[in-house]
């Protein structure tokens, strides 16, 4: 607690220091903080150090409906509060005492929002704003019941990375850390849950509904902050954790991620005490547009993870370890995500090593390398998308959205590896998730450190060439590529198939799902339609319940014009909402006249069912192939 409070007062004399240049850097006593050029907020003169909401969640209308009252830290005296809001309607602003306070909404950045600037008087230290979101808030997804799988309409929030700002007036920068509360209204017969500690499990009565409390005592960015609603049932699967799903997914969902406490225990074993109290699992409906997102306390998670098998449990012990990277030292400004994703994907695959074994953990690096390599192709090796640091001015952050910070950011871990061994890069991350926690993080912060407490020894810093592998694009040539053995017999496989015709029946029910998705990368575009067919009648894939075969299934169907493909891949479309899948689907389509067509008429169906993180990115592919 010493440690955080004393890092708050280091970050609000280091904001303080910045001159908004978009993107200067200059000299603390400490460190220097970049601006955060995805905020309009003002947190140097006036920052907000706890919120409270108090809504409604109106599913006729679709508006949350009430206030956030902010307390504030003030370095300036004479500032005002600059929060950021995106299409909220502002009914009122007054203080602590119920006095009305002067406020302008000022105008609109089309990526950024437009900042509420409220005039604080000489005392003030609380600022109550009343207000309404829209219909078409970007963080918030209201779906009817027939996008669920029972009779209940749902609602869920994301808000990584700028999107808080569309359901929240707050400070939406990953630099300003709050505590927070929330009480929150819903319909009788439905469950809420936020990424906090649940104070009134069971709701209690209110006007309009049931009211749900929370509390989260540990300081987060607002991109952390989610609220969830539905017909929803609770099952543990272990002392600190249990899953959140509707009725007709709670049986599957509990199963699916009955190894949960032991992959606690092993992040734990491995970087320190989870801080975080307990750790659960929404299963949200499938128009959930990511795998899986870290909001403490209540990771939210597709359905198209639950798999039967166990087989895509990655994305939990992922989920988990931002519970440490990016949830404890968090990245402080967009432009370093791989400083949370990058240490997550590494931090996850040593939880799946302990958990499944090196041969497993293997085969997900080379699954890893391969979407990297997709990436760095699609870009080109020197685009400055594929830098670790990326270059956002004037951007969403979304629009750079790719496997680089994930997977180039774990292969420079992995490669700090190789050179100075497991036992000192464990030590040397575990002190760093201690020393950093609660704090935010940059590319130059880390650096800094890296040399001043790991590789102090020149050689081993000159080995690295840090620089390189954060500022420069592509892939530098001291990455350290993964191999598995276990993926050379299914290359022989493949071999085999597209040589001799032989297809790999008795192989491919040996195979585990990584293998599987292994061979099925590696089938071009010239397969004949016969033996697509057969290849289909002997795994199965058109009917597979894994959702990562049958996208890879799908990918190839269209590579091939394969029509006899095409109405599960309609289906596919339609039934989810995972951008990872969506986009290189609709990708892949563009790419003939054909292909179009058949996009079009499947986006028009599918479009309304998509949140607005994926309908933003298919409508950029559609737009850019001028479908
Ligand atoms: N925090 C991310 C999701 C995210 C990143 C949302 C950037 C918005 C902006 C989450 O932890 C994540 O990485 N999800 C992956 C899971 C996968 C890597 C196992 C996903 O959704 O595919
Ligand atoms: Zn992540």
């Amino acid at each position: 607690m010493i440690r955080s409070l004393r890092s708050l007062l280091v970050l609000t004399s280091a904001l303080a220091a910045c001159v908004d240049d978009g993107g200067a850097r200059l000299p603390s006593s400490e460190f220097s903080m970049p601006v955060d050029v995805h905020s309009l907020s003002r947190p140097d003169a006036v920052r907000v150090t706890h919120l409270d909401l108090d809504l409604t969640a109106d599913f006729d209308a679709r508006v949350l409906t009430g206030s956030v009252t902010l307390d504030v830290e003030r370095t300036d005296p004479t500032a005002p509060l600059t929060l950021d809001t995106q299409g909220i309607q502002v009914h009122g602003v007054s203080d602590g005492a119920g006095a009305p306070l002067r406020y302008t909404l000022e105008t609109e950045d089309p990526v950024l929002g437009q900042p509420l600037v409220v005039e604080l008087g000489e005392e003030a230290k609380r600022v109550v704003v009343a207000y309404s979101t829209r219909a078409e808030a970007e963080a918030v997804q209201w779906l009817e019941p027939r996008q669920t799988s029972g009779d209940h309409p749902f609602l869920f929030t994301q808000g990584q990375a700028i999107l808080t700002r569309s359901w929240i007036p707050c400070q939406d920068t990953p630099a300003v850390r709050q505590t927070w509360s929330g009480r929150i209204v819903a319909p009788e017969a439905l469950r809420v849950v936020m990424s906090a500690e649940q104070l009134t499990p069971d709701g209690e009565p209110a006007d309009g509904g049931r009211a749900y409390r929370f509390r989260l005592d540990r300081a987060v960015p607002s991109y952390l902050i989610a609220l969830a609603i539905g017909d929803l049932g609770f099952r543990a699967v272990g002392a600190r954790s249990g899953v959140f799903a509707e009725p007709a997914v709670l049986d599957s969902a509990a199963a699916e991620f009955e190894d949960t406490e032991r992959m606690i225990e092993a992040a734990e074993e491995l970087y320190g005490p989870y801080l975080w109290g307990r750790f659960d699992i929404l299963v949200l409906p499938p128009a959930f547009p990511f795998g899986g997102m870290e909001n403490p306390c209540l990771t939210f998670a597709t359905p198209t993870v639950i798999a039967g098998d166990k087989s895509l449990v990655a994305l939990i012990a992922h989920e988990l370890a931002h519970s440490w990277s990016g949830n404890l030292v968090t990245n402080a400004v967009w432009a370093d995500l791989w400083l949370n994703e990058g240490f997550t994907v590494y931090f996850e695959n040593r939880i799946m090593e302990v958990l499944y074994g090196e041969d497993d953990a293997r085969m997900l690096r080379v699954l890893g390398w391969q979407d990297l390599q997709d990436d760095l192709d699609a870009f080109g090796a020197t685009s400055p998308d594929t830098c670790l640091h990326l270059d956002l001015a004037g951007r969403n952050p979304d629009d750079a959205f790719s496997n680089v910070p994930y997977e180039k950011g774990a292969l420079f871990l992995r490669t700090v590896e190789g050179i100075v061994g497991r036992p000192r890069l464990d030590a040397f991350l575990t002190d760093y998730f201690d020393r950093f926690a609660f704090q935010p993080m940059t590319s130059a912060r880390f650096l800094d450190h890296l040399r001043g407490s790991l590789l102090t020894d020149d050689a081993e810093w000159a080995q690295l060439d840090a620089e390189t592998w954060v500022h420069a694009p592509g892939l530098p040539t001291n990455a350290d590529q993964p191999h598995s053995a276990r993926f050379a017999a299914v290359d022989a496989a493949r071999d085999a198939l597209l040589e001799n015709d032989a297809l790999p029946s008795d192989a491919w029910a040996a195979w585990t799902t990584h293998e599987r998705l292994h061979f099925l990368r590696r089938l071009d575009g010239s397969m004949p339609a016969d033996q697509l067919v057969r290849l289909d009648e002997a795994l199965g894939l058109t009917d597979s319940g894994n959702s990562e075969l049958l996208f890879e299934w799908l990918r190839i169907g269209i590579r091939n014009h394969h029509e006899p493909t095409f109405s599960a891949l309609r289906g596919f479309l339609v039934r989810q909402g995972r951008r990872k899948f969506l986009k290189p689907l609709y990708q892949d389509l563009v790419k003939t006249e054909w292909g179009k067509t058949l996009a079009r008429t499947i986006y028009d169906e599918a479009r309304p069912l998509y949140h607005a993180v994926s309908s933003r990115t298919i409508d950029q592919v559609l737009e850019g192939a001028g479908a």
